[in-house]
């Protein structure tokens, strides 16, 4: 079975899509519209929604990025539906673990067990002037704050044992025995507990990572329960999936943790209208613009090249002396799809390096079987062009494809996040509430 969530992203994940006569720009502010894409993806009966987060307001006049803090969109969006798991983004570099433990605990109460965190270090200087530093603390000290700080959050939420509310009218509120201070003290934060919240539905909230770098692997391998990715093709998912599932196991564990690496998927009748609706997408785009920050891509100035011609030939990467990661995509996209420079813009306008894919249901469902039976993916994060016409086409169309051929459900078969990804329950560690007995305890 396909596990798949619907990354949610202003008015879609092409970077023109909010330029297009039938998009929502001005409904930005407007929870009622992400509760709609909520209740689309509902209907689809996908896993979850998804939100990514920054934490500053850069390229303003590019188009929209952030508008709705998502933790606070996701308490009205779980309002609005009743199945759909619901994930937000949590930085462990500029939260506190007792913020983000009590935030992210409500949740799940609020949605009685819906909702999933990607934790992720972000990555920006503009962000890190915004928390008190000058600009981004180094990584591997984002890293280790990470690992400590997702500590303290699970602590804190096992603070609080299972049985711990009495609701005894002529007694206790709750038992005392089963709530205890975690007294943590370590590099990153002095915690002592308990949570102000009591244990959440689903014991954890489900935990999402998304690094790609050595240690962000590492510590996905470790902790997450579910995975996002970012791979171009299917030999890049596979070196991508086969690295973590090795990892996993070497970390002792044999849950399943599912990887969905990024979806952009054009969806038509026909291959052409797939393809017109790709293009129309891409012709949006401010091309001047869009040449300039290519000439930063590619280290050299693209400002006269022809939008209609083929790409002219670039160096190998061994002798672009910029940042290689996205130079090694843009040379992957050349070689692979011999593009013409208005293509590569919409390519890199688009999901950038994730993988996307343009047709009928069919092919694009072929294709997902193709990554699901190979060790490519476990599911998608589907990031559609444009909203909220993109996710219609793909829970319209897509979907019963992939219900006919047995790979998605046909309904939801639990209530919660974890329930869905068939994801077991933590044991809940607090075990002095167990062991005295009082009430049935945890886990
Ligand atoms: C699907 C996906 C969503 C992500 N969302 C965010 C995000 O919302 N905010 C953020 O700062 N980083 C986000 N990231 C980036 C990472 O999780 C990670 O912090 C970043 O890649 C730096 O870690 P690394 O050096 O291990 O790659 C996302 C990555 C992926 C693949």
């Amino acid at each position: 079975m396909l596990r798949l969530n619907l990354f949610i992203f202003a008015c879609g994940h092409h970077r023109a899509a909010w330029r297009h006569p039938d998009s929502c720009v001005e409904r930005l502010g407007d929870i009622g519209y992400f509760e709609d894409l909520a209740r689309t993806a509902e209907r689809g009966k996908l896993d979850a929604v998804f939100f990514a987060d920054g934490q500053s307001a850069d390229n303003v006049a590019d188009g929209p990025r952030w508008f709705l803090e998502p933790l606070t969109a996701l308490a009205a969006m779980s309002r609005a539906t009743e199945r759909i798991g619901l994930i937000s983004t949590v930085s462990s570099t500029f939260y506190t673990p007792f913020h983000a433990a009590r935030l992210v605990a409500s949740l799940d109460h609020i949605s009685r067990g819906r909702i999933g965190w990607n934790v992720v270090t972000s990555m920006f200087d503009a962000e890190a002037r915004n928390h008190g530093f000058d600009s981004m603390p180094d990584h591997a000290w984002r890293y280790a704050r990470a690992e400590e700080f997702i500590q303290v959050v699970l602590d804190l939420w096992d603070s609080w044992g299972e049985g711990a509310l009495l609701h005894d009218r002529k007694g206790a509120y709750a038992d005392s025995s089963a709530i205890h201070p975690i007294h943590h003290k370590g590099e990153h934060f002095q915690v002592d507990g308990p949570l102000t919240v009591p244990h959440p539905p689903q014991g954890h909230p489900v935990l999402f990572q998304a690094g790609a770098s050595d240690q962000g692997r590492d510590l996905a391998a470790r902790r997450a329960e579910a995975i996002y990715a970012v791979a171009y093709d299917l030999p890049a998912a596979q070196e991508y999936y086969r690295d973590i599932k090795r990892r996993v196991r070497s970390a002792g564990r044999s849950d399943p943790v599912p990887i969905m690496p990024g979806l952009v998927a054009y969806v038509g009748s026909t291959d052409q209208e797939a393809r017109a609706k790709q293009r129309e997408l891409d012709e949006l785009l401010p091309s001047a613009d869009a040449l300039r920050q290519l000439s930063m891509y590619v280290g050299q100035n693209c400002e006269q090249w022809e939008l209609d011609a083929p790409v002219p030939a670039l160096p190998p990467l061994e002798k672009f002396s910029g940042p290689k990661g996205r130079y090694a995509t843009i040379l992957r996209i050349i070689e692979t799809e011999r593009p013409t420079v208005r293509q590569l813009l919409g390519r890199l306008a688009s999901g950038g390096g994730h993988c996307t894919m343009v047709g009928t249901p069919e092919r694009i469902a072929d294709e997902m079987e193709r990554w699901l039976l190979n060790e490519g993916a476990d599911g998608f994060n589907l990031m559609p062009p444009s909203l909220p016409g993109g996710i219609e086409d793909f829970v319209d169309h897509v979907i019963p494809v992939l219900q006919r051929r047995g790979l998605f459900r046909k309904d939801y078969e639990t209530s919660t996040l974890r329930g869905h990804l068939g994801l077991a329950r933590p044991a809940c560690r607090n075990t002095s509430a167990v062991a005295a007995g009082v009430r049935e305890g945890c886990g």
